[in-house]
């Protein structure tokens, strides 16, 4: 499986969020593949593509999804779009919703367009678990569906615009719901950064609720490995699949194993705090699993690293770059 990824060599790729966390790691990898790799992205959240600058065939672009003017040169002579743009993290959802929407609706509709338009070969959409919502059986791409969010419901969205062009004008898509991917480079909206960065600084841990709530944890690597995959091989057109390990983990035994990886059990204290208006628990999932037999079966891949390899490979990444 490993060789079909040489056909990324010469291939003229557009992504959208690429100077975000998993933006930032589809493109290095990108760029290592040989790719011509153009970014749009409005920096958000900083640039975590900033040390790909000047590297052959990259060329990256502040520019808003919603900027049909500025985006349409960029898309010319595209061979694929992967639109990873975003408003990411449980707060920034719900913050400005109207914002949300802005994006990850009228947005992703005019990258889609573009897409069309310009006869990409392959639209890779980035979706979520938060689609499903709550399930005591690990999640099937079937469904059923019960988006918890305007977050989550933006990307039901996204994946029928998808279904609706490769119907109407033969764009073919993949829609991938991701599974609580992270590793180096990840800020502190999400858990695991969060939870290492704040140890590190000797400050407690806040886990919400009682923290039983499970999520399914995949290592950056695996994420970036199953994406390339499923956009460059044939069998991935109008797909729906689950990246993620088939494994779950409770937020508490996360906080557990941080602290007993970096030998700070007896100093950094964990403190159960309840949900709040920023953190509601009315959209809180309290068991995410994926089921990922399609995903292997298709792709010929299952994910290799463990959590706690993923988390030391985190932490040797957060120590390096303080
Ligand atoms: N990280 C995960 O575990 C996870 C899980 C499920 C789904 N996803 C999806 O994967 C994609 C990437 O997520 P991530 O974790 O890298 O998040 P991220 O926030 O690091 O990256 C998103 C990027 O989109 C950019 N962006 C936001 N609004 C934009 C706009 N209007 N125009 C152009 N760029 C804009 C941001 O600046 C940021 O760089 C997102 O679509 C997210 O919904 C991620």
């Amino acid at each position: 499986m490993k060789d079909v990824l040489q056909k990324y060599s010469g291939c003229k790729v557009l992504v959208t969020g690429g100077a975000g966390f998993i933006g930032s790691h589809l493109v290095e990898k990108l760029l290592d593949l040989g790719a011509e790799v153009t970014v749009i992205d409005t920096m958000l959240c900083g640039n975590k593509s900033a040390h790909l600058d000047g590297r052959k065939n990259l060329s990256v672009h502040e520019v808003d999804v919603n900027d049909v003017p500025s985006m349409k040169p960029l898309f010319k002579g595209k061979d694929m779009v992967f639109h990873l743009a975003a408003v990411v993290g449980v707060e920034e959802t719900q913050d400005e919703p109207v914002n949300l929407l802005n994006v990850e609706v009228v947005g992703t509709s005019k990258v889609i367009a573009l897409s069309a338009e310009n006869k990409v070969k392959r639209f890779i959409f980035a979706s979520s678990s938060e689609v499903y919502g709550d399930s005591l059986r690990p999640m099937v791409e079937e469904g059923p569906y019960n988006p918890k969010s305007t977050y989550a419901l933006t990307k039901l969205v996204g994946e029928h615009y998808c279904a609706a062009y490769y119907q109407k004008f033969g764009l073919e898509y993949t829609a991938l719901r991701y599974f609580n991917s992270y590793g180096p480079r990840q800020d502190e909206r999400f858990v695991l950064s969060r939870f290492v960065n704040r140890a590190l600084d000797g400050k407690e841990l806040y886990v919400y609720g009682d923290g039983k709530q499970t999520r399914d944890f995949t290592y950056v690597e695996d994420t970036i490995y199953m994406t390339l995959l499923a956009a460059i091989i044939k069998e991935g057109a109008g797909q729906v699949l689950n990246i993620g390990t088939g494994k779950a983990e409770s937020i508490i035994d996360l906080a557990e194993m941080v602290l007993t990886m970096l030998g700070l059990k007896d100093k950094v204290k964990i403190s159960f705090v309840d949900y709040d208006k920023r953190r509601s628990r009315e959209i809180e999932v309290f068991s995410r699993l994926a089921n990922i037999d399609r995903a292997v079966k298709l792709l010929g891949y299952r994910p290799s690293t463990s959590l706690d390899e993923g988390i030391k490979k985190y932490v040797d990444w957060y120590r390096g770059s303080k």
